[in-house]
């Protein structure tokens, strides 16, 4: 893999950030171009990122409460956190160079007993550093750890500690969101009903990324097998075998993670063709995808 030569010293940014780098990025860029989802989920986003950095500016907030917040939500394996990436990165392209931040929650909130609300105090901060040097993006993932639920506080963890940095993390972007019009939060979650819901109201936009569709299923097996054609040529006409629409079919309710994954999974059926992907067959792949589909559901149902 290419070096990424826009990746800043994340050690810099201190506790809490895992990444600092300048965007547009290209490895940002295909990762947006890899989740194949309805153009319109794509769209709106794009639209969403690119009115905060135009509208918020200049609209007071008694006229418009814009947090800068952009909430993805959905089950694991939904592309979230890559639109997030792609997004920002799509949002510079259109808009000139953009700082990315990464924000690591759970390095700020297993700090110990008491340390949290003040670490989230010190990041607030810090990315307000960022924002004061120009237009930034913050990338907030799982961000149920770092704005859990404060009614759902449960009494064997530090309850009295969450609930505060719950409250230093909504006082930080109360003040982040009224000082730098030029920032903005993009957050993802696969578990909202543990986020606090004044996080919620917050969110200027919050979407619900969905499983793919039987079309989205199709294409992200052909992009997976295509992809790897590169290296095992046989793979390529894989897909244009009569039983295709059979394997497709099977993966109904897999997210994308999974129907990529499974790909791998048909290649270990036997050793030859994990010694020799080229000798992959579209029955591996009907096999793994019946494979993953069961152990999906029994996942789903508990194990019963
Ligand atoms: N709709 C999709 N189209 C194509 N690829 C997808 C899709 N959804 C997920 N993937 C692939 O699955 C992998 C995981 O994606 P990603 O990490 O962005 O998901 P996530 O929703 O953030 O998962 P988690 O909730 O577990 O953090 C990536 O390789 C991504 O390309
Ligand atoms: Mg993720």
């Amino acid at each position: 893999m290419k070096p990424n030569s826009l990746r800043i010293d994340s050690s810099l940014g201190g506790p809490g950030i895992s990444d600092i780098r300048k965007l547009p990025d290209e490895s940002f860029t295909s990762l947006w171009e890899a989740i194949v989802i309805d153009d319109e989920i794509k769209s709106r986003l794009l639209s969403q990122a690119l009115l905060n950095f135009t509208l918020r500016p200049k609209v007071s907030k008694a006229t418009m409460p814009l947090h800068g917040i952009i909430l993805l939500t959905g089950v694991p394996g939904t592309g979230k956190t890559s639109l997030a990436k792609g997004l920002a990165s799509r949002t510079a392209e259109a808009l000139g160079s953009i700082t990315y931040v990464e924000v690591e929650p759970h390095s700020l909130t297993s700090a110990a007993l008491g340390k949290s609300q003040k670490a989230v105090t010190e990041l607030g901060s810090r990315l307000g550093e960022f924002a004061a040097n120009g237009k930034t993006i913050v990338l907030l993932d799982e961000v149920e750890t770092l704005v859990a639920d404060r009614s759902k506080m449960s009494l064997e963890a530090n309850p009295v500690d969450v609930h505060r940095a719950t409250d230093a993390a909504l006082v930080q972007l109360d003040t982040l969101a009224s000082s730098f019009p030029n920032l903005l939060f993009i957050a993802t979650s696969n578990f909202p009903q543990a986020i606090d819901s004044a996080f919620v109201s917050r969110a200027d936009l919050t979407l619900t990324i969905p499983v793919p569709s039987e079309v989205g299923i199709k294409a992200i097996l052909e992009s997976t097998l295509t992809g790897l054609a590169k290296e095992f040529p046989a793979m390529k006409s894989l897909t244009r075998q009569a039983d295709f629409a059979q394997v497709v079919k099977t993966c109904v309710g897999l997210d994308g993670r999974q129907i990529r994954k499974l790909v791998a999974t048909a290649c270990t059926f036997s050793k030859k063709t994990a010694l020799d992907p080229n000798l992959l067959t579209l029955q591996d792949i009907q096999r793994a995808a019946t494979h993953v589909q069961k152990e999906s559901q029994l996942a789903k149902g508990g194990y019963k």
